[in-house]
């Protein structure tokens, strides 16, 4: 397969990580939200970045989305050079974020959100109507199921509880069947039976993507992340199992402690 125009692909080579970035840095101003940050996911896994607010977990999802471009370093996704991609470019190549607030069409239907989402459909709204296939309804209840809405396909997103809607936007981001899925704080504002769904949820999902989730509910992070990040000052400040990373010195002391 050809990369997309404007994109650089590098060689393949087999067993690697699904994304890695490289000495990725970021300045604001002089001043690095992101610093000098190297780390790689693979598929199958959720991971968790955590660290301190400002410890630049934000910016590095723009920087890995296109949202920000780096300083230095660089941010490769399968066989593609990310970094100097356009947002819709890496969307395309596979990469699915979701910001913290939940958005979806409030006056649109649960089935409407999701039938919206197919990336044939989006671009035209007259015409996505037509474009109710059986594969298409297929799709989106098997979707809905999922994200435990199949029962509530035909009611208004707007009657739906915050946590709802938030699945509902985990849907949508699914029906464009990303590889790499990128949440930040996904459970803030839900309920524990929520927070335990929506854990389920991502466990599932990274079957067979990759689930990266910027999370500060540690809890929610003990019951999903396979391997935690900790960022501080924009860089990394321990890496592993969420025990190993509970038991180390440096971050009890920047951030569990507090
Ligand atoms: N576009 C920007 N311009 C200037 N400063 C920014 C910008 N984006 C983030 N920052 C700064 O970078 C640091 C990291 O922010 P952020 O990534 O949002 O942290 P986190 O998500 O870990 O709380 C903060 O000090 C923030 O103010
Ligand atoms: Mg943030």
């Amino acid at each position: 397969m050809s990369p997309p125009l404007g994109q650089s692909s590098v060689a393949a080579a087999p067993n690697r990580h699904l994304l890695e970035t490289t000495g990725l840095s970021v300045s604001f101003d002089g001043f690095k939200a992101v610093d000098d940050l190297s780390f790689y996911v693979n598929k199958g896994e959720v991971r968790a970045i955590i660290g301190p607010n400002g410890a630049g977990k934000t910016t590095l999802l723009d920087l890995i989305t296109g949202k920000t471009q780096p300083t230095k370093g660089h941010v490769r996704f399968k066989d593609l050079q990310l970094t100097g991609m356009r947002e819709y470019q890496i969307v395309r190549a596979g990469v699915g974020r979701k910001f913290q607030t939940p958005s979806v069409y409030e006056s649109l239907t649960v089935f409407e959100n999701l039938e919206m989402a197919f990336p044939d459909n989006r671009t035209s709204w007259s015409a996505w109507r037509f474009r109710r296939t059986p594969d298409v309804i297929a799709k989106v209840e098997e979707i809905a199921e999922l994200i435990y809405l199949r029962d509530r396909l035909r009611d208004r997103a707007e009657i739906l509880g915050h946590g709802q809607k938030q699945w509902l936007e985990i849907g949508a981001l699914l029906i464009q069947n990303p590889e790499l899925l990128l949440l930040d704080e996904p459970v803030a504002g839900m309920s524990a039976r929520e927070r335990e769904s929506t854990g389920k949820l991502l466990l599932e999902i990274a079957l067979n993507r990759a689930v990266v989730v910027v999370e500060h509910d540690m809890d929610f992070v003990k019951q999903i992340a396979h391997r935690v990040t900790v960022l501080h000052q924009g860089k990394l400040l321990a890496e592993g199992s969420m025990d190993d990373v509970q038991k180390n010195p440096k971050v009890i002391e920047v951030y569990l402690g507090h």
